[in-house]
């Protein structure tokens, strides 16, 4: 890049409360222009700005009032061009080296609107002044979807925390069994142990019943025996066949008695399982059954609750990494001053305080920091008001501009040491300038320009 344009010289007449005045600015550093109050310090500034600046820079009333030539303005500037305005109307002139005409788009390439309009700047919202600070370092879009992203993430977090609280909070507060089953029990699988309870003891009744009948063959089988005896006692004749059939009856007797026994025995072996046992569960399912879906509901409301603390862990770390994403973003930047940040509200802070909170030399030094950036073909920066300062905060703010190669011409309400030059009335003080007053003598030119 060429070097950055400044002004060599400066010739002014006329213009608003200047009557005449003469300089040639240090190209490096401060030029302090000092006076008293209403003397035409700012005047000066401000016929800079609108030499430069095109006409939307024109002052309400660029004549001196009871002046009788009109305004008169002649800047010359380090890449050759002498830009001048002139006449009733102040018309722009503006010439390179060689005498060729340009105009105001050519001035337009290099002067910076902030560096003649410092107090738009400051004037401007928090907001405003981040912008143009990052419009300069051309990270103002990234910047601001990353802080979009970054209010979108606090939000989604706070929204997941406020709801994982709540479902955790809802979890704890439902009640647990420690003694009810896991899954609900079945009332059928219960009937069903029932009725196979019932069914065999059928079978065992079924013993039973075959057990009495083999008691009471014994029972008839004894009468016959009896009778037999009997018919034997009475019937001689009878004797062997009778004998033959007590024999047979007798085998009969035996056989049954010890099947009897036996019967009699397994009967007496034989005993029912209790189904009170499954009646009781039956009658408990119900009361069970609740605790079983108590226990489930809670296991229910704790897992929903770990998976909304899962997603506010997953945001909160989100909101880390979109931190470190802009302050990395905001290191990464070659911010034009040593100390100058933009929070996390987006608004501009020097050495880590706001606009507000800065004293007035400070917000000098970010405004005039933020100008040369944003134009670096811009080589002066115009500075009002820096009695501001005090001479030693003035020093310093002149060390950095040499240091930045920054020309800043200032004003100051001074008339001591710390001013490089003395307005007064309009006039350089001590400057050996003929007065273009009266008005016969309007043509003729200063002959000695006040130097620094
Ligand atoms: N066109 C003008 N003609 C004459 N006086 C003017 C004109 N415009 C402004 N002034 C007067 O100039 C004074 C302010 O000049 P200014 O350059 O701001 O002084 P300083 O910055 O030294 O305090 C005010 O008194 C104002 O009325
Ligand atoms: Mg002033």
């Amino acid at each position: 890049m060429a070097e950055p344009v400044r002004i060599d010289a400066l010739e002014l007449e006329n213009v608003k409360r200047v009557r005449v005045v003469e300089m040639e600015p240090s190209p490096e550093g401060l030029t302090v222009i000092g006076g008293r109050n209403g003397q035409g310090k700012t005047s000066v500034l401000d016929a800079i700005a609108w030499a430069l600046g095109g006409n939307k820079r024109r002052p309400d009333e660029p004549n001196r009032r009871g002046a009788a030539t009109p305004a008169r303005l002649r800047v010359e500037l380090s890449n050759g061009l002498v830009v001048e305005r002139k006449g009733k109307n102040g018309a722009l002139h503006v010439t390179d080296e060689s005498g060729r005409k340009a105009g105001q788009a050519l001035l337009d390439e290099f002067v910076g609107q902030l560096a003649i309009d410092l107090p738009r700047f400051m004037a401007g919202s928090d907001a405003d002044k981040a912008t143009a600070l990052l419009q300069t370092l051309g990270i103002d879009e990234e910047l601001a979807r990353v802080d979009g992203q970054i209010r979108g993430a606090y939000q989604d977090r706070q929204l997941v925390g406020r709801d994982a609280k709540a479902k955790r909070a809802h979890a704890d507060r439902l009640p647990h069994h420690d003694d009810a089953p896991e899954e609900p029990v079945s009332v059928a699988e219960l009937v069903a142990e029932q009725q196979e309870i019932l069914a065999r003891n059928g079978e065992r009744q079924a013993k039973r019943a075959r057990a009495s009948e083999l008691a009471r063959a014994v029972e008839a089988d004894r009468a016959t025996v009896d009778a037999l005896r009997t018919a034997v006692e009475e019937a001689e004749t009878a004797l062997r066949a009778a004998h033959a059939r007590l024999e047979e009856a007798n085998d009969r007797l035996t056989k049954d008695a010890a099947d009897a026994r036996d019967a009699a025995k397994t009967a007496e072996e034989l005993e029912d399982e209790s189904t009170a046992e499954v009646e009781a569960a039956i009658a408990r399912v119900e009361e069970t059954n609740a605790r079983v879906r108590e226990n489930q509901a809670k296991a229910q409301a704790a897992a929903a609750a770990a998976v909304a603390e899962a997603e506010y862990e997953r945001l909160d770390g989100e909101v880390e990494r979109l931190r470190d994403e802009r302050r990395a973003l905001l290191d990464g930047a070659p911010l034009p001053l040593p100390g100058l940040s933009i929070d996390e509200d987006g608004r501009l802070t020097y050495l880590g305080a706001t606009w507000g909170d800065m004293s007035g030399s400070e917000q000098m030094r970010v405004a005039a920091a933020v100008a040369r950036a944003a134009k670096p073909e811009c080589g002066f920066v115009l500075v009002d008001k820096l009695e501001q300062m005090d001479p030693q905060t003035l020093a310093e703010f002149g060390a950095w501009a040499q240091a930045e190669g920054l020309q800043v011409i200032g004003t100051r309400v001074a008339t001591d040491g710390t001013c490089d030059l003395v307005i007064e009335d309009g006039r350089v003080v001590g400057a050996d300038v003929s007065d273009p007053e009266p008005e016969k003598k309007k043509e003729e030119k200063p002959e000695k320009k006040w130097r620094i």
